[in-house]
């Protein structure tokens, strides 16, 4: 197959929900139907539970697993789909925005009973910004479920963007009998906890008088009002608007009853995006060039503590990846060989010889990689849409064993390597501070810190509101802003100048009366 097929026939996304909607149980279901895993249950979930936030045996866990389903690729129907895994926990949100980085497209799962919940909201954010196509499935119908309207209703509302239902339930909760597909013109009938997949009836048509021979007259005729009242108020599903990410196309169903998850993989398949073209600073990058180019999105430490290895998992993004050939790496001007590059099938990971945009490849990495590094057959570009956010927890970081000193360091300077946390430089006082999305990290950087580099942190209390990166055209400005603010200035990890801003009314003040001054939430820019 040549390099077109192979893009041709690649779908590469990624599951988002709020925790519980059933983003781990339909994963499940969507390798079963690849043929990925043979039994329900085999998919560990990458989450910690909210009743284990300081549970360290528990983030151990789901670090380990995580390594294995980070990246889970399936072959269907002639269309290799690879799915990434996003944690669901909000503290680790930053891992799921940059995980969106390296996706053509996006399913949501929304609780039926639920609706749309606050974590949907704000990857949903991230999607629009990206104009990342998604489509929707509606989870637990054998639930009772809010107004199948309302739902829609409230996904246009909340998450901002046009909807066209593929799918329409028959009912729900106990008088659930299944979804019509309006996508494949089919009727299927829900049987319970049924973890094969049902045969689905060709109707072309709800008003054949047939329908009242499976579900029934009082629901056949509600059907029929609904179907119409669908056809009425949305106008035909447009996949152009899809693509562009301007219209989420819903399905109904019940993961874990195995129900509604086929028609939503025949569906995406035939309609998903395939790996599409990326920006780098100097250039687009199609696909389909020639020579091979990629980035880091995520590093994934090892979890055996006497083998400090970590793997980089790597986006294709043009050409074919080859195992054993020279690939250059942009920031640091040397080239590298990579003789066990793994790709992952579920739960194995194995390694492959070659690879093609769309997949992810795992490189064993010693320290070589940070998140956004560009591997390329030698052009110096790099990749765009990597950003670190503006954190907003923060504490001073202190060696707490004078004897480690140097395991502290490269224990710290790794771990922000890995994305975990970003780390700050006072340029007042030299000390150390950490900053994070979410309160979870400090406790993982500790506890890492300590079994990995046998090193021993103290963290104490300081008073910040936001970090943001200062950057000016008028350098006398700049000059005179950080030598006023001298106090709440800071270098981060690339140098780069960092005003730390103790309230909302100081940053406030900062930007009204340095008008030259840029304040970016965002370091990449
Ligand atoms: P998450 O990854 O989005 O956090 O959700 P997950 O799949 O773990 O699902 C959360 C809970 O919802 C699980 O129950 C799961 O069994 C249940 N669930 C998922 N899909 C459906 C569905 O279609 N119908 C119904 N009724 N329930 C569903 P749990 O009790 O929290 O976990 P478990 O012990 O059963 O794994």
């Amino acid at each position: 197959m040549g390099l077109i097929e192979e893009i041709q026939r690649r779908r590469t996304f990624a599951i988002i929900s709020h925790p519980d909607a059933g983003k781990t149980t339909l994963t499940e279901k969507l390798l079963l139907f690849g043929g990925a895993i043979h039994v329900a249950g085999a998919v560990k979930s990458n989450k910690i539970k909210k009743t284990a936030t300081s549970d360290f045996m528990e983030i151990e866990k789901q670090r380990g697993i995580s390594v294995a389903t980070s990246v889970m690729g399936f072959e269907y129907k002639d269309h290799k789909v690879n799915i990434l895994d996003t944690p669901g926990h909000q503290d680790f949100a930053e891992d799921t925005f940059r995980t969106l980085t390296a996706v053509d497209s996006v399913i949501i799962v929304v609780d039926a009973a639920k609706g749309v919940e606050a974590q949907t909201r704000k990857l949903m954010e991230v999607c629009r910004m990206r104009k990342t196509p998604v489509m929707v499935f509606i989870n637990k119908m054998d639930r009772p479920s809010k107004d199948a309207f309302d739902l829609l209703d409230e996904i246009e509302e909340e998450l901002k963007i046009k909807v066209r239902p593929l799918s329409w339930p028959i009912g729900n909760g106990p008088t659930f009998q299944g979804v019509y597909n309006i996508f494949e013109s089919n009727l299927n009938l829900f049987e319970a906890s049924k973890q094969t997949v049902q045969e689905s009836i060709a109707f072309s048509d709800v008003n054949n008088p047939e329908l009242e021979g499976y579900i029934g007259e009082s629901a056949s005729e509600l059907l029929r009002e609904e179907i119409e009242l669908v056809e009425g108020v949305y106008p035909d599903f447009d996949i152009n608007e899809y693509l562009k990410g301007d219209l989420a196309p819903v399905f109904f169903g019940s993961a874990l009853n195995n129900f509604g998850v086929n028609e939503l993989l025949n569906c995406f398949i035939t309609i998903a995006p395939t790996p599409q073209p990326s920006s780098t600073i100097q250039r687009d990058i199609n696909p389909d060039e020639n020579k091979f180019t990629g980035f880091v999105f995520k590093i994934h430490a090892n979890m055996d503590p006497n083998h400090r290895n970590r793997i980089a998992f790597v986006k294709i993004c043009s050409g074919k990846f080859e195992r054993n050939k020279n690939y250059h790496h942009v920031r640091q001007g040397k080239n590298f060989k990579f003789s066990s590059p793994t790709a992952f099938m579920a739960e194995k990971k194995s390694i492959i010889d070659e690879a093609f945009p769309g997949d992810i490849v795992g490189l064993p990495d010693s320290g070589n990689f940070i998140i956004g590094d560009t591997i390329t057959e030698g052009e110096k570009i790099n990749f765009k849409g990597l950003p670190s956010f503006s954190p907003e927890l923060f504490r001073y970081i202190e060696n707490a064993d004078p004897m480690k000193s140097k395991q502290l360091a490269k224990g710290i300077d790794q771990l922000m390597d890995e994305g975990v946390a970003q780390l700050f430089t006072s340029q007042f006082n030299g000390r150390k501070i950490i900053g994070t999305v979410g309160a979870l990290q400090f406790e993982v950087i500790e506890h890492r810190l300590n079994n990995e580099y046998n090193a021993k942190c103290r963290y104490e209390p300081i008073n910040l509101y936001k970090a943001c990166w200062v950057r000016s055209k008028n350098t006398a400005q700049l000059e005179d802003f950080k030598r006023r603010k001298n106090q709440y200035m800071a270098k981060d990890k690339q140098g780069r100048d960092v005003f730390l801003a103790d309230s909302a009314y100081m940053l406030q003040l900062a930007q009204q009366n340095f008008e030259d001054i840029e304040f970016h939430f965002t370091s990449e820019f």
